[in-house]
Parts: structure tokens; C-alpha cells; sequence
């Protein structure tokens, strides 16, 4: 590097205030860094939350035994972005110093992109080159789009099958991959084993960071995220089951499960292509909610659905996290959010200025309910929305008031497909349709027991949808005049040679909120 790049670099790093990694113009020639024995770049690259001018590049450099010298120094690495497949027309490049407080992970913001098009990129490091990844940049904010194709995924516990919806997705045609959380689990359960996780249940960075690391070793997720941009939000697994804010299910101490949040947390930047890492001077805090447009078409909203949220109602006193509660007269304290009241309000005034004709909104978990009637009153689970009833009713009798039609909730966690109509007042005939929700199925995690579910679909007419039997993803087709949602399926567990075929596929019309079986 020449002496005033290296003054850029040192500079650009000085000036990042969270990472301490600043993309710096590389002068368009290798770096020279070491002679790898192994492959760093092994657990791939990826990009994320684009934009009409920018996309976030990723990859992380792992080491060897014979390369493990190298671990406790900066390495360079150089990123190229070109405009075409063969890797022809280079577009920009960066050189990006990074070192083991970050576990060597990288992330380019690539700026000064043209909107609406694919690019390629790749990393190099000393001896070694990455595979190439393509990624795109979203529409101009005032272009008429007329598609947007987003594949719809959560919940990919290793352990329980294999990712073969994540290599059919890696070979579609899609504008970006939506994932909406538990992308690691932390936990076992010795019932479902088709491979196994390595070492203990994490609780410090360095455990996060293997844990990552072993579900990047995964061929087809790793083919998954070079094939297309990924936009993200976590839910309680990135960190531990059930979690609820500072709260954990065995009710240690917040200050020291707000540490282990912050492992898990800086593990998770480290491993995904995302803008913003933990908040320097408040580590256990970190911003994944987001907002995106494509062109006129759509507006696409991440939601946070664990950081900010009032603790479940009714908890157990002996051990916390999710239950099924029954006359917990706290559902009706209406101070309690799942968002947080900041987030909420937020997401609220964005909603209601959106000019969009899609609102796309991207959380964690079931927004319509799943409760059952008993002698003794509705049961209730209390840690998705139906455990936040009047946080849900202010979110949807916002839209009612405003007039909207076209709000589309994607959510996941519940390991089934669901395709919902959503009300002020749930399962009420006389509370019009407000909202439509598409609940996507687990990549690999095991779903609830049918009969069980089929006892839900009983109790809640607005469950037009509902299967828990099989694993997948869902291809949301968005155009001007309305949205196709395809459930793609194959019975648990997911296994290497798998195929996918149509569960069902459900409609939402333009100007009318509700699903529709197409
Ligand atoms: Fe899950």
C-alpha cells in the first residue's frame, strides 16, 4: 500500500465510530498480506440491506491450525465490486484493515452504485480470493417498478435438517432474501438430531462466534447469501430462547444477561451483512430495525421484536419465558408493547406517511392469534403478538383509521405456514379486515403437532392457513395490482436430496386488504 493510502486508512479507521472498519478507495492493486495454508474465506460471503446507491458486503476471514500466526494480526482485505458476471468491468474497490476484535469479519458499505442493478464482488487477502457473490442495489425511489421478489425464511436450527430451501433459493430469481430470524439456535433437543451442533450452548462472544461460524459452514446457506442480498431481523434464538428485553427464562440477573446479549449481538454483526454493529458505549444495544423503498412499488419494514419488549405477561415465578396463560388480567395492561414505545412510534409515523402502494412489513413472529377457548376464558401464548393484545390493537386500528389497505405482515418463529386475515378485534366478524399476514414456515426447525394446530384453526376463523407439518420457505410475489404468496414445502425433516414442491399459494388483491387461497 502506498504511504498515503495507509494515511487514508489510518485516518478513515480513526473516524468509525462503531467498528472501527471504514471502506478507504483500495489503489486498485492486491494487498499483500499472508501465504494461506487454509482457505480463509470459508465461510462465504454476503451482502445486505440495499439501497438505490449502496449494499452492504461481508465476509470474515477464519484461520487454520497452520494459519493461526496469522490471528492475532490486522489483515487487509481488498474488496471488488464489478458490473458483470465475468468480472470484466470493475466498478470500485476498497482495501479494509480488520483484526480479532472483530473475529476479522468485514463489511464494506459499497456507496456510489446505480440503482436497480446487480453487481458482483469478491474478496481477496494476501494468497487467497473468495468466491464471487452477486448482489443488487433496490430501484430508484421514484421509478414504477412492477416486481418485487422476495423469498421469505426463519428459523434454520441446524441440527433438525438440512438447508435445501436455502439452495432452491440460491437458484431462483429474487430481488433479496428475508429473513426473519432464529438464524442460530443456542439449544439442543436430542428428539430431532439429523447433525449436531458443536461445543456448549453459548454464552460468551467467543462460543457466539464458533456457533455462527459452524451454520456458515452449511454449503447451501453460504450459496444462499452469494446469490442474493439478504435483509434481516433476528428473534430470541440469536441469543437465547424466550427472551425478552434484559429478561432471560431463568431470571439471572439483567446486568449479567444484558453481557451475554451483547456477545450474542456483536457475534451476530460480525457474521451478517449489516449496516450497524453494537452501540459502542452500550454494547448490549444494538439497531436492526430498518426501513427500505423499492421504487413506487413497496415500502419494507424490519421490526425488532425482542430488544425493546415489555416482559411476557403472567410469567411463571419459578421459570420464565413462553407459557400458555389463561385469566392473565395483565394482556389488558395497555402500556405493554412488543416493539417498544420508540420503535412503535416509528414504525407507526412511517406507515402513515408511506406513499407506497405495498407496505411490506418484516417481524419475527404470528401477528393474528392462536388462542383457544377454555371453560376458564381464552388461553393465551404469551410470547408472540396474541401475549401484547392491546400493543397489536393500536398497530392495527392505526391502519384502520388511516385508511390503508396495503399493509402486508411477514412474519415467522411459529414453524408453520399461516396465511391470516387481520382485524382490530381478532377472529370478529364485525371488525373489518385491516391487514393481511403471511406466516412462512421454518427452513428446518420442527413444527407443533397437527392436532394441535388443528384445534387452533378451530378457534381462530381468521386462520384461513395454517400447516406445520413441513419445512421451506415463501416466494412473495409483489406487483402493482396485487401480491401472490407460494408456500414452498417438503415434510419434516428437510433431508440432503429434498425437493420443495407448492403446499398452496394465497392472494392479496390490491386496494382490498385480506388473503385469498389463489
Ligand atoms: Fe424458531
Amino acid at each position: 500500500m502506498k504511504r498515503r493510502d495507509l494515511h487514508r486508512l489510518a485516518l478513515s479507521l480513526a473516524l468509525s465510530a462503531w467498528a472501527g472498519i471504514a471502506p478507504v478507495q483500495a489503489a486498485g492493486r492486491r494487498p499483500v498480506g499472508p501465504l494461506w495454508q487454509g482457505f480463509p474465506f470459508a465461510l462465504g460471503v454476503a451482502s445486505g440491506q440495499p439501497r438505490s446507491d449502496s449494499v452492504v458486503l461481508w465476509t470474515r476471514l477464519v484461520f487454520s491450525e497452520a494459519d493461526l500466526p496469522q490471528q492475532a494480526q490486522a489483515q487487509t482485505v481488498l474488496c471488488e465490486v464489478f458490473a458483470d458476471e465475468a468480472l470484466r468491468q470493475p466498478v470500485r474497490d476498497w482495501l479494509v484493515e480488520t483484526d480479532a476484535r472483530r473475529a476479522h469479519s468485514v463489511h464494506v458499505i459499497a456507496t456510489g452504485l446505480q440503482p436497480g442493478r446487480h453487481y458482483w464482488y469478491r474478496f481477496s487477502c494476501g494468497s487467497a480470493q473468495s468466491v464471487v457473490g452477486r448482489t443488487r442495489t433496490s430501484p430508484a425511489e421514484g421509478e414504477r417498478v412492477e416486481r418485487l421478489r422476495i423469498a421469505q425464511a426463519s428459523c434454520q436450527h441446524f441440527e433438525q435438517g438440512y438447508y435445501v430451501a436455502h439452495r432452491e433459493m440460491a437458484q431462483r430469481d429474487l430481488d433479496f432474501v428475508l429473513f426473519l430470524g432464529d438464524y442460530i439456535y443456542e439449544s439442543s433437543n436430542p428428539k430431532y438430531l439429523v447433525r449436531k451442533h458443536q461445543g456448549v450452548v453459548p454464552r460468551t462472544l467467543e462460543q457466539y462466534r464458533a456457533r455462527h461460524a459452524q451454520y456458515k459452514g452449511d454449503a447451501d446457506l453460504r450459496a444462499c447469501h452469494a446469490a442474493h442480498p439478504w435483509v434481516m431481523t433476528w428473534d430470541d434464538h440469536e441469543v437465547t430462547n424466550d427472551y425478552a428485553n434484559d429478561l432471560e427464562p431463568d431470571y439471572s440477573d439483567p446486568a449479567v444477561f444484558l453481557r451475554r446479549r451483547a456477545a450474542a449481538y456483536q457475534a451476530y454483526f460480525e457474521h451478517m451483512p449489516v449496516r450497524i454493529g453494537p452501540e459502542p458505549a452500550a454494547p448490549h444495544q444494538m439497531r436492526i430495525h430498518d426501513r427500505m423503498v423499492w421504487g413506487q412499488l413497496a415500502e419494507v419494514w424490519t421490526l425488532d421484536c425482542r430488544q425493546y419488549r415489555d416482559h411476557q405477561a403472567c410469567l411463571d415465578p419459578n421459570r420464565g419465558g413462553a407459557r400458555v396463560v389463561v385469566g392473565c388480567d395483565a394482556l389488558q395492561d395497555a402500556s405493554r408493547s412488543m416493539l417498544g414505545q420508540a420503535q412503535e412510534a416509528w414504525f407507526m409515523q412511517g406507515l402513515l406517511a408511506s406513499t407506497r402502494r405495498w407496505k411490506v412489513v418484516g417481524q419475527s413472529t404470528q401477528i393474528s392469534s392462536s388462542s383457544l377457548a377454555t371453560p376458564l376464558g381464552r388461553s393465551t401464548f404469551n410470547d408472540a403478538w396474541d401475549g401484547y393484545p392491546l400493543g397489536r390493537e393500536r398497530l392495527l386500528s392505526g391502519i384502520a383509521q388511516a385508511g390503508l389497505q396495503d399493509v402486508l405482515m411477514l412474519g415467522g418463529d411459529v414453524h408453520m405456514n399461516v396465511a391470516a386475515q387481520l382485524r382490530v378485534k381478532p377472529n370478529d366478524e364485525r371488525s373489518p379486515v385491516v391487514a393481511s399476514e403471511i406466516v412462512t414456515t421454518s427452513v428446518s426447525s420442527r413444527g407443533m403437532s397437527e392436532t394441535l394446530l388443528a384445534t387452533i384453526r378451530d378457534n381462530n376463523p381468521d386462520i384461513r392457513h395454517a400447516r406445520s407439518d413441513e419445512r421451506g420457505y415463501t416466494l412473495v410475489d409483489i406487483r402493482p395490482q396485487g401480491v401472490s404468496a407460494t408456500f414452498r414445502a417438503t415434510p419434516h425433516p428437510a433431508q440432503t436430496d429434498s425437493a420443495l414442491r407448492d403446499q398452496a399459494r394465497y392472494e392479496v388483491l390490491a386496494g382490498r386488504a385480506g388473503v385469498q387461497a389463489a
